[in-house]
This record gives C-alpha cells, structure tokens and sequence, in this order.
C-alpha cells in the first residue's frame, strides 16, 4: 500500500487524515478505502515522465472502474483503455472522453464496435483476422472508417503469474508475431479500416523492464516491415503490465520504467511515433485498502483461523491466483501474536484471504488488507448472495461514499418465479 496514503498515527491505520477504524464505523465492512492523493501520485509519476515526449496515458479501467477513481484521472488529462462497451460507458460518465479511449479486448461483439464507433474512440486494438472482418463490416454500415492497431503477440515471456501473461505464444492473445505482417496487410486492404498504430500487452505484474524491452525490439522490427508495405504507423501501444510491492517485489519505479523504454524507442530511430501506455495495476493498487471485521477466531490443531466478514467475492485474488496481499491490523493491539490464516465466511475452501499471519486478534478486531485497489472491487461477485461491498474515496480529511454497499433485494430484483 502507498506508505504515505495508509499510514498508523498513534497506532491506528489512516487513509491520509482519516482513521480507518471510524470509516469502518462509519460505513460498515467489508469497505474498500482509496486515497485520492495515492492515485494522483501514481498517475502524475507517468505524465511527468510522459511530458514533452509524445507519450500517453491510457488508464486501463478494468483494474479499478469506480466512476470516481475514473474521474479523478479524467481530471488530470488521462486516457483510457477499455475492453467493453460497458466500460465505454463508464468513461464518459465519469468524465472521460471517448476520442481519448483506446478499445482493447480479444472478443469484442459487433454491438460494442458500433457504439465504440459511434462514440468515436481513438483506436480498436484488434486481435484477430475475422474481428477485422467484422469490424470493417460495422464501420462500413456506419459508413465510417475504423481506425486500427493490431494486437501482436511478441511472444517473450514476462516471467510472471501464469494465468497473467499475455505474450506467450500459448495465450489466446493477439496475432501471431509470424502472421502479423500478413495480417497487417488484409488490414490495408479493407476498404473501412484507417492502419494506424500497432499494440502489444505481455502480462501483467511484470516487475523487470528487460521483457518489455524484448518485446518492443519485436514490435519495431515489423513497424519498418509494415511501413515498407506502404502503411503508416503512427503510433506504438506498449500495453500494461507494470507490477507494484504486495510482499517484497522491486519493481522498477513508474518514472524510470516509462524513460527507460522511451529512450529504448528512440534510440532504436522510432522517437518521433507517439507511445501509448495502458496502465491498471501500477496507478490503483497500492491506493487502496479492504477493511474488514474479525468474526470469529478459531483456534485448531493445524491452524488457527481469523474468520473475517470479507471473503472471495470481495476480494478474489487469493483465491483465484493464490496472490499475496498483506493484512495489517487497523488499531495495533500490544499482545502476543499467534498465526492464523485469515479466511471468509464464503463455503469454500478456497475462501482464503492470507495464509499464515503472524496477528494478534481479537474478535471484532478490524483488519485492513492491503493493496487491494486494483483487481479488487471490479473482480469481486455476488457468490453466496453477499452483497458486494461500499467503496469509499478519502480526500485529505474527508470521507466520500463513491458507491454503496449492495442491498440483498438488488441481487434478487431481476429474478422472477415461473407463473404455474
Ligand atoms: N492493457 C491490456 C490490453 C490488458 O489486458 C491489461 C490487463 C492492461 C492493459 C492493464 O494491465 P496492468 O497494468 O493492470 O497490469 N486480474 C489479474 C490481472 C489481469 C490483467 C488483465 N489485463 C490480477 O488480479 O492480477
């Protein structure tokens, strides 16, 4: 978590001038706390590092889409990547604007390439041969012309958690480096498509900078290909990935990892194209924290379990790719610490959170779990009918309910009984 967003005064957790034990007071738990200032920092990191070097940010919206976790980057000038309509939808509302969106996804519906049109994103990161197809049949019902980047999959490896690497030859992403240049050349031909950039994204939690560097010496060698083909690549979308601390990991910081790949690109002759970055991880998740409750303890012969009131449906990370988030208590409490791992009240085994904690608890202690403002809320499901969690957003002293906790007769409202 960013260390000057949550930090303990008088032994208690803040969200920058707030007490965490009274948000939890104030707004119940399970709670998902951002720091506005935390969030401000990271994307300022990449602008700064951005300014006066033709290079933009596009927010990746699917690590935190809360219209005002959007908004406060749509404030600052950012751009955004989208993989849905749905997420189109939650830019614009959030004060973003479409010309500034790039749409990204390996399955988007001809439905959502219509409304992307007719919003006028900025570019269609296209994955496929028939979503070309596809996608030139909308523009042309539209009678617009579709302006496109391909997907490629520059197959290296981002040495991260399988389930999130992307570039692989393996992954169901992207065109294949050997077809790409082919691939871009069907695009030419197309009479409703405007060639106009190309795009890789190699996993996710990447925490070197050498696999992006590989993959972009991949991408600039087909550039000057496809250029020799006769199109114009304008710009180079380098995608997401870059990882942030959950434990002990030393990712590069957010300035140098943009640098030093802007300098790769132009030291290689390619300077003068503009560079998209599509960051998620790295802008929101150390600028959020999931408080929860200790229910109840349960002391075993093999484990000690801390049963908490957050479970898998808030938090679905530790389950799914047995990530690691660190756990800290709100209120830091001088006893003897025991182990314990840190389980939901969800019927699964999986329902876990952390595993071996060194806490000292006591039922109806809060805990706050860390790093949990991207891929946290928008992974989070409604499984045993728990209502999804409220999400607040702290701004120096003040609290702000940016979305309220579900109601149970929200998640049953569109059901219905047969009539006989
Ligand atoms: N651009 C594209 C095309 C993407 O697919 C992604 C993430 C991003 C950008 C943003 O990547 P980031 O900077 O956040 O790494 N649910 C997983 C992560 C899945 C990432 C999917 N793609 C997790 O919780 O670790």
């Amino acid at each position: 978590m960013s260390d000057s967003a949550f930090h303990y005064v008088d032994g208690v957790l803040h969200a920058e001038g707030v007490s965490a034990a009274s948000l939890a007071e104030q707004f119940g738990t399970p709670l998902y706390v951002y720091s506005r200032d935390a969030l401000t920092q990271a994307y300022r990191a990449y602008a700064d590092a951005c300014a006066g070097r033709n290079a933009t940010v596009h927010v990746a919206v699917k690590a935190n889409s809360n219209l005002a976790v959007l908004n406060v980057f749509a404030r600052m000038g950012a751009g955004f990547d989208i993989v849905s309509s749905g997420e189109l939808a939650r830019v614009i509302a959030a004060g973003g604007r479409a010309e500034h969106t790039v749409f990204s996804g390996v399955g988007k519906s001809a439905a959502e390439m219509r409304e992307g049109l007719e919003a006028g994103v900025k570019c269609f990161n296209v994955e496929s041969i028939p979503e070309l197809h596809a996608l030139n049949e909308v523009a042309k019902s539209l009678g617009k012309k579709a302006p496109v980047s391909l997907r490629v999959n520059p197959d290296v490896d981002a040495k991260t958690h399988p389930y999130i690497s992307t570039g692989l030859k393996s992954n169901k992403f992207g065109v294949a480096f050997s077809d790409a240049r082919a691939t871009y050349a069907q695009a030419q031909a197309m009479d409703h498509l405007d060639v106009v950039g190309i795009d890789c994204h190699i996993g996710s939690q990447i925490t070197e900078i050498s696999p992006y560097l590989d993959a972009l010496d991949k991408l600039l060698e087909l550039v000057g290909q496809i250029e020799a083909d006769g199109m114009r690549i304008r710009h180079i979308d380098v995608g997401g990935g870059l990882g942030i601390t959950y434990d002990d990991e030393t990712p590069p910081a957010i300035g140098d990892f943009v640098t030093t790949l802007l300098d790769h690109i132009g030291k290689r002759g390619h300077g003068a194209r503009e560079v998209y970055f599509e960051p998620g991880r790295s802008l929101v998740g150390n600028a959020g924290v999931l408080l929860t409750r200790v229910e109840y303890l349960k002391p075993g012969e093999e484990k000690n379990f801390a049963i908490v009131d957050a479970a898998m449906n808030d938090l679905a990370r530790p389950a799914m790719y047995e990530a690691f988030h660190r756990i800290v208590p709100v209120v830091k409490r001088d006893a003897a610490a025991q182990t314990y791992d840190v389980v939901g009240p969800v019927c699964e085994s999986g329902d876990w959170l952390g595993r071996d904690r060194e806490l000292a608890l006591v039922p109806g202690d809060l805990l706050a779990i860390c790093s949990a403002g991207a891929y946290g809320f928008v992974m989070s499901s409604n499984y045993n009918t728990r209502p999804r969690a409220a999400e607040i957003m702290v701004d120096g002293e003040r609290a702000r309910l940016v979305r309220e906790r579900e109601e149970v007769e929200q998640l049953f409202a569109g059901e219905s009984i047969l009539p006989d």
